[in-house]
């Protein structure tokens, strides 16, 4: 254990053992922090985007949060976003770009996951112009029984002093613009949403510079 969060919670680092529970807490968050599981048809190809990856190529970085039902959430940082994005298309997506078929370019013929297969064939693995003064990023989901208990406060805390103790001048937070929750949470941490023209709108970036 590497923090006791309260109410049964408790934060370790995730292992290669905990991938499988990976997916399904990314699976049960994945519709803008509501569960994703009647949308996909491939319960795992999230969790292969947005979690497992974090474990095998950060692992010092790379926690869950376990309760009395097992894990109950995971708490990933990159120190360095520009390396790591590198490591996810040199690594990490030629397997998986192995593993699922492209689905094509137009959404109107995607169904299910298709959407997480085109992602997979085409990673946006590029940094907007106007993030590099905030070279980490980290990435929290919680289920609803380790919510609205101080636990992602408590997470994205250790998180940033982790990323401080590192070098690290800031991070961000890519959220859904769906997802208005966790940017309220995000916040009251005292997190900002970046405004750049240059932006995509597919995401709100929300950002805090690390003393
Ligand atoms: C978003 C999430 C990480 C927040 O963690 P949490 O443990 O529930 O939040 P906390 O209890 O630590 O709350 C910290 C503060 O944020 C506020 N907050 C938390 N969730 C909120 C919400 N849904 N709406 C408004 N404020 C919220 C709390 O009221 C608290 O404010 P305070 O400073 O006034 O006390 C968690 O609810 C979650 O994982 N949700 C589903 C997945 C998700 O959306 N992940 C983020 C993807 S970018």
């Amino acid at each position: 254990m590497i923090l006791d969060l309260g109410h049964g919670f408790v934060l370790r680092r995730a292992t290669d053992a905990d991938h499988a529970a990976l997916c399904i807490v990314c699976l049960k968050t994945g519709a803008a922090g509501q569960d994703a599981t009647a949308r996909e048809d491939d319960p795992e190809l999230m969790g292969m985007i947005y979690a497992v990856p974090y474990q095998v190529l950060e692992p010092d970085l790379a926690f869950v949060i376990e309760g009395s039902n097992g894990v109950a959430g995971y708490l990933f940082g990159a120190r360095d976003t520009g390396a790591f994005n590198a490591r996810l298309a040199a690594e990490w997506y030629p397997a998986l770009q192995a593993r699922v078929r492209d689905p094509g370019s137009d959404p109107a013929r995607w169904k299910g996951s298709d959407w997480a297969r085109r992602m997979i064939h085409h990673p946006a693995l590029d940094i907007p112009p106007a993030l590099p003064p905030y070279p980490s990023h980290g990435h929290i989901d919680l289920l609803p029984e380790a919510r609205g208990k101080d636990i992602g406060r408590r997470c994205m805390g250790f998180l940033e002093e982790r990323l401080a103790a590192a070098g690290s001048t800031g991070l961000f937070l890519d959220v859904s613009p769906a997802n208005k929750a966790a940017a309220r949470f995000y916040e009251r941490l005292e997190y900002v949403a970046l405004a750049d023209p240059e932006l995509p709108t597919s995401s709100v970036f929300m950002v805090k510079r690390l003393a």
